[in-house]
């Protein structure tokens, strides 16, 4: 048998890779019991044997952790300056899932659509300025019409159409946006850089986000959003994440966002699933 001649360190070495921790799950915070994406996650595990426990950032001591050499997954987190920097601390001795530098990343749609671009992935012109006449500039080299959003927006809140900089009230800094002519949106829900799932979402107004009122459903993934949607992950360099494009009028399609914490509304693929697959699978590799 080969394995006896294996010396004792090399047993330890591959015991120790193969060895399966403990999956820490951090839960959304606005998870409610009608839309608890955390919950799906841990059916799906329990469903499946797997061992987990919830992890309360509130009891996170950032100088001393309980938790080390473990898997943690990240559902969601508030933005309040304070869960973030739990995290920072915890990904120290942890493999925290999505990593917190692809968090951050998403978060801004200043550092995403950067990433973006300097990558190649196509991805609306945009202007980022604390000078509104730079804004006017823009506006005028784009038909006299643009999209203001705020920087660390969600849900669609704040996102306004003006062709006016009189219109634009909110103080600097400014996220300005070419518009892009469109009737829908599409979120690719991609795992380990690959398209998994895919809705369409549409409004009788600019902003399709379910949240803003949009009817979402699920549609094939084809090969251009998929193309389009797995290099965007790819260049955020994320575990997972929901892509946002919008259909360009002559064909193929451009990068709004990616989100780092997404939701699977309205998507038909078994998100849970794979989600809680892809977990069990990083977390038998036990990178830390
Ligand atoms: N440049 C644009 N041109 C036309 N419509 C746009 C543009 N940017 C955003 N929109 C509309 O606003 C919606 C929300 O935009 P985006 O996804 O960038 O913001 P968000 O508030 O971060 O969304 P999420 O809830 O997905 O985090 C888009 O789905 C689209 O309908
Ligand atoms: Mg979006």
């Amino acid at each position: 048998m080969p394995v006896l001649e294996c010396s004792k360190d090399i047993l330890i070495i591959l015991s120790l890779r193969t060895k399966r921790t403990m999956i820490h799950i951090i839960p959304k915070p606005t998870d409610t019991s009608g839309d608890n994406s955390t919950g799906m996650v841990m059916n799906e595990l329990r469903r499946m044997g797997v061992s987990f426990s919830v992890l309360d950032l509130a009891t996170v001591n950032p100088f001393h952790l309980s938790v080390e050499g473990e898997t943690i997954w990240v559902c969601g987190i508030l933005q309040d300056g304070v869960q973030f920097e739990l995290l920072k601390a915890l990904e120290l001795r942890n493999h925290v899932i999505n990593s917190l530098d692809a968090i951050t990343t998403c978060a801004s749609k200043v550092i995403t659509t950067a990433k973006l671009i300097h990558a190649g992935v196509p991805s609306p012109d945009t202007c980022f300025t604390n000078d509104k006449m730079i804004v006017a500039n823009f506006l005028a080299d784009h038909d006299g019409r643009a999209v203001y959003k705020p920087i660390y927006g969600f849900d669609g809140n704040g996102i306004y159409l003006f062709d006016s900089l009189d219109m634009v009230t909110e103080t600097a800094p400014y996220y300005v946006q070419e518009y892009i002519e469109n009737d829908r949106d599409y979120r690719i829900f991609v795992i380990g850089n690959k398209a998994v799932g895919a809705i369409k979402r549409q409004s009788a107004h600019l902003t399709h986000n379910i949240h803003q009122g949009g009817y979402g459903c699920a549609v094939d993934i084809s090969p251009d959003m998929r193309a389009v949607a797995e290099s965007a992950a790819m260049v955020v360099d994320i575990d997972y994440c929901g892509v946002d494009l919008l259909p360009l009028v002559d064909g193929g399609y451009t990068v709004l966002e990616v989100n780092g914490t997404p939701n699977w509304h309205c998507m038909t693929a078994p998100i849970p699933r794979l989600l809680a697959e892809y977990l069990i699978e990083q977390d038998m590799d036990g990178r830390k």
